[in-house]
């Protein structure tokens, strides 16, 4: 039976379901072959820390190379509610923190923003006090805050909570947080970077011990160098931070998006496509690269920021995501999905995050074969995937499905682009460029 498509509504063949909306959705045809290069943008994750970072600083700064994105956007909305002047100028932000004196960061844009809760590390070394409402969870899991809170009151901090809102202050004459030592529980990345950006400004010095060792975490303490702070270690598991009096202005280019990076190399191994990416820190990419090459893919180093997939016939493989350098957590959907498509049985376990294997379902309505047990998922490769209507849940399940429709047989219509907004700049224009065919409607 011929599908029917009228604006804002889809009517799935032979069954009942009628998906009723007015969100735009993603109609890609497949199996297409792609070609050429990709730019890869500013990382997404790195832009939200070191926005949040500049709220340590009383003189302007410049930051460069920041990603056009849907959380980029409501970072801005925040550091503006606290009484940041911010002027931009394509992918360049000058941020002027000098007058923040709002202590509270709104709760209607917290909540849209897990990353905002990051805030509250600057605000309290700033100003001796915040006040920033609890992110609460998400998509793919509980997401709590208590090793930010933990560190921020082993510095001094006097922390409670008190109607969804954290209250943190810093008692005491000069209302400076003292350095502590503080060991993480688990490498979380967003307490290692809250912690140490309040302890830039902590009289004294502060060790994290088990601190997470993302290029995201190094690139944010790169920043805060920038700007004269004093810290050792970042990029390992034991970072030194000496607090200084203040900090002055910098202008500073953020890393390419490795996840990004990655997405599009899986791109280019689903399609069975030799694409090429700049710019990539190739270092940022080895668990994904050795990941790929055990599937069967080559990935070159062209230049320094040039690398180049070249694909292989798919073979399954066992994949576990864990803290950096580990395989990354946000490009487990993006494998899953090429996994789908590869010869014999892969096993998936997701350590990380409790709740991030949604794309699952949305997978096997394209005909994929997975079987899940608690936060394992076995693949069983299957010879194609046909296109169908399916729904993203969470921004790396957007990207799972995007890449499972480039590869599928038909069409396949992808719902919840808000998720793939918040993560990906461009990425439909991108995509077509290497000749992909899709539209979004
Ligand atoms: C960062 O989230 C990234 N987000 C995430 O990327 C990424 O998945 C994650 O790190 C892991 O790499 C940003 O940088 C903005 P965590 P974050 O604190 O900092 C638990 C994407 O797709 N935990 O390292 O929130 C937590 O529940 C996003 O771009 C606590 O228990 O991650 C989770 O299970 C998604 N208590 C684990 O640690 C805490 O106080 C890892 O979380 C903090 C975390």
């Amino acid at each position: 039976m011929e599908d029917k498509t009228i604006k804002g509504t889809y009517i799935q063949p032979n069954s009942q379901s009628v998906i009723e909306s007015d969100d735009p959705v993603l109609e890609i045809l497949g199996p297409t072959s792609l070609k050429g290069e990709v730019t890869i943008s500013g990382a997404k994750n790195s832009a939200l820390a070191i926005m949040a970072g500049t709220l340590l600083c009383s003189d302007e700064c410049r930051i460069r190379n920041v990603p056009s994105l849907v959380d980029v956007g409501r970072m801005k909305q925040i550091l503006a509610s606290l009484g940041v002047k911010i002027t931009e100028d394509k992918d360049i932000l000058d941020i002027n923190a000098k007058e923040i004196g709002q202590t509270q960061a709104p709760y209607d844009l917290v909540s849209q923003l897990r990353a905002s809760f990051f805030v509250i590390g600057p605000v309290l070394a700033r100003l001796g006090v915040a006040r920033v409402p609890l992110p609460g969870g998400c998509a793919i899991g509980a997401r709590p805050v208590d090793l930010h809170v933990r560190g921020l009151q082993a510095m001094g901090a006097e922390v409670h909570i008190e109607h969804g809102i954290v209250h943190a202050c810093v008692k005491g004459s000069r209302s400076r947080l003292k350095g502590a030592k503080i060991y993480l529980d688990y490498p979380s990345v967003g307490a290692t970077e809250t912690i140490m950006m309040a302890a830039t400004l902590a009289e004294g010095e502060t060790i994290i011990e088990n601190a997470a060792q993302e290029p995201e975490v190094e690139d944010l303490a790169n920043f805060c160098r920038s700007m004269g702070a004093k810290i050792r270690g970042a990029g390992t598991n034991t970072i030194i931070v000496s607090g200084v009096e203040r900090l002055h202005s910098t202008d500073y280019p953020i890393i390419p998006d490795r996840i990004e990076a990655g997405t599009f190399l899986v791109a280019g191994a689903i399609t069975q496509s030799p694409i090429s990416l700049y710019p990539v820190i190739p270092e940022h990419l080895t668990p994904v690269i050795a990941k790929l090459e055990e599937i069967g893919c080559q990935v070159i180093l062209e230049e320094s920021k040039r690398v180049r997939i070249v694909p292989g016939a798919l073979r399954a493989t066992d994949i576990e995501t864990l803290p950096y350098p580990g395989f990354p957590t946000d490009m487990q959907a993006q494998f899953m999905a090429l996994l789908t498509l590869s010869e014999g049985n892969s096993m998936i376990s997701e350590t990380v995050f409790e709740n991030r294997l949604r794309h699952v379902a949305e997978l096997q309505r394209m005909g994929a074969d997975i079987k899940v047990k608690g936060n394992v998922a076995v693949v069983k490769g299957v010879p194609f995937l046909s296109g169908a209507p399916v729904m993203a849940t969470d921004l790396r399940a957007s990207a799972a499905l995007v890449l499972a429709g480039l590869a599928a047989q038909g069409k396949t219509v992808v719902q919840g682009l808000h998720h793939l907004d918040r993560g990906y700049e461009n990425i439909e224009d991108k995509l077509r460029q290497l000749g992909a065919k899709l539209q979004r409607v």
